[in-house]
């Protein structure tokens, strides 16, 4: 029987979640995705007008099919946390069912249970200014919807999923390394979400035998990574220094997500995976 597997994060077929998205459907999977509300209806639009239909294509020449897409916003967890002003904003106010709780619930109406759980999203609105000029508001905002979103999509879709199901984050070599210009409070973030992983792998192991990784992500000219304004230095720097000098394809990261969640990886989980042409090997560019 296929696995049925919930995508959060994807908003256009350029990140990392469409091609995870992509590996996981050619490997016989059912697709579910959750859009962040802002985005959501130029990207169903975008799909129902087949202008995802070149990369909709599997290695095996059929289409990728999303069987549905939910509205949500990983940064509140029910409809009690959502302020006014988001509720009546024009984008949110005619939606409806895009907390975290309440896409679980919805998904679990339609669907009963998954198998899947991948989180590739984050936001940071300073991600731009460096560390020390970071706002208290701004570091909380990047903590919010980069890491406490994980940690609140398993805590809800847990109850749904299937036991041996597997769930995955996507991270970046900031979490433990300097690089500048990742800043806004970004890097800790990515610092949170991986030691999470090791504190979820635990938890969720023992209480529900579903395995937690993380894997730990090369540079991709994304729309997110475009905004930081640095992604095209990264990807040249990683091209010149890294052991393999190849630009990284977003479907290298969607193969090894696709592994992590399969029975191949049954023993593995509370890991950091690295997919990034074994750049974090290296202490000096040469
Ligand atoms: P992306 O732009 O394809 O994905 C980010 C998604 O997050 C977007 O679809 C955006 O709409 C969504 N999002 C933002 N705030 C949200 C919220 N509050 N609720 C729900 N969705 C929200 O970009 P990318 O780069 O593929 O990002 C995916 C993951 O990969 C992120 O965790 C990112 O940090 C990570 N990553 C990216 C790298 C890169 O160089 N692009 C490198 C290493 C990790």
């Amino acid at each position: 029987k296929g696995k049925r597997a919930f995508i959060a994060g994807i908003a256009d077929d350029n990140g990392y979640g469409w091609a995870i998205a992509k590996s996981l459907a050619a490997a016989g999977a059912e697709i579910l995705v959750g859009t962040w509300v802002p985005a959501l209806n130029i990207f169903e639009t975008s799909l129902r007008r087949g202008k995802f239909d070149d990369s909709r294509v599997l290695p095996d020449g059929s289409l990728m099919e999303i069987t549905k897409v939910y509205p949500l916003d990983a940064v509140f967890d029910t409809l009690d946390d959502v302020p006014e002003d988001i509720k009546t904003n024009k984008r949110y106010a005619g939606l409806s069912k895009w907390t975290v709780q309440e896409v679980a619930e919805s998904v679990k109406q339609d669907f009963g249970n998954i198998d899947i759980l991948v989180h590739s999203l984050a936001n940071g609105p300073e991600v731009s200014k460096s560390l020390l000029e970071t706002s208290r508001k701004g570091y909380l905002a990047a903590i919010s919807a980069s890491s406490y979103s994980y940690v609140s999509l398993l805590k809800h879709f847990i109850p749904i999923m299937n036991p041996g199901g597997s769930s995955i984050s996507l991270s970046y070599i900031a979490a433990e390394r300097i690089i500048p210009g990742y800043g806004g409070g970004m890097s800790s973030a990515k610092a949170a979400l991986e030691s999470d992983t090791k504190v979820l792998a635990f938890e969720a192991g023992r209480k529900h035998k579903i395995r937690v990784n993380a894997i730990s992500a090369g540079p991709l000219g994304s729309r997110a990574a475009k905004a930081i304004g640095f992604i095209d230095t990264m990807i040249e720097y990683s091209i010149a220094n890294a052991p393999l000098q190849n630009e990284l394809s977003a479907d290298e990261v969607g193969n090894t997500a696709a592994f992590l969640v399969s029975p191949l990886a049954s023993a593995i989980t509370g890991a950091v995976i690295y997919v990034d042409n074994g750049l974090n090997a290296m202490a000096v560019g040469i």
